[in-house]
């Protein structure tokens, strides 16, 4: 046998190997969950209500989370510029502005206007923003 052949029936042995490690792996954690019935899952949905009334608090709870919860997940994809806490990095620093500053500045990127020497990077990002969008970012870094 040629190098190469040996190469490649050793990589499909570990590629196999390692796949059903993965199944076995899978299955296990499938196991725990599927396990619970008859009583098990009576007494679960009488204490949770069932996977409907699990839904329908996830519902609740959002449609009353405030702005600045609802602006925390938008502001993840500001994160890498702007820091966690909004202290600054690639982009300036967020932290302390109140929210009608920076929902302003964002409504002014939106609309494609230039306030500092690299407002290009932040007339892609306001772009992809709703009104909404940006009112809830904004209430959300007013609170750093
Ligand atoms: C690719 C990096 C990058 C990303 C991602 C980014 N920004 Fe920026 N941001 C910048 C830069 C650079 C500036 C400075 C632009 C200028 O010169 O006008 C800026 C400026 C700003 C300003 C004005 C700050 C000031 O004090 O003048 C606000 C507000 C802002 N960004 C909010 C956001 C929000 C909200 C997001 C997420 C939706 C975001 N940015 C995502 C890089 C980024």
């Amino acid at each position: 046998m040629t190098t190469p052949t040996i190469n490649i029936i050793l990589f499909t042995v570990f590629a196999l190997g390692l796949s059903i490690w993965g199944m076995q792996h899978n299955g296990r954690e499938q196991a725990s969950v599927s396990a619970c019935y008859g009583s098990c899952y009576t007494e679960w949905e009488e204490s949770n209500g069932g996977v409907v009334a699990i839904a329908q608090a996830q519902a609740a709870a959002k449609a009353e989370a405030s702005p600045a919860e609802l602006g925390e997940g938008a502001y993840l994809g500001c994160v890498a510029c702007h820091g966690p806490n909004g202290g600054g990095g690639v982009g300036p620093q967020l932290a302390g502005q109140s929210a009608d500053v920076i929902l302003g500045k964002l409504q002014r990127y939106g609309k494609g206007e230039t306030l500092g020497p690299q407002s290009a990077l932040m007339w892609s990002q306001a772009a992809q923003l709703s009104d909404n969008d940006m009112n809830n970012i904004s209430a959300y870094i007013a609170t750093f």
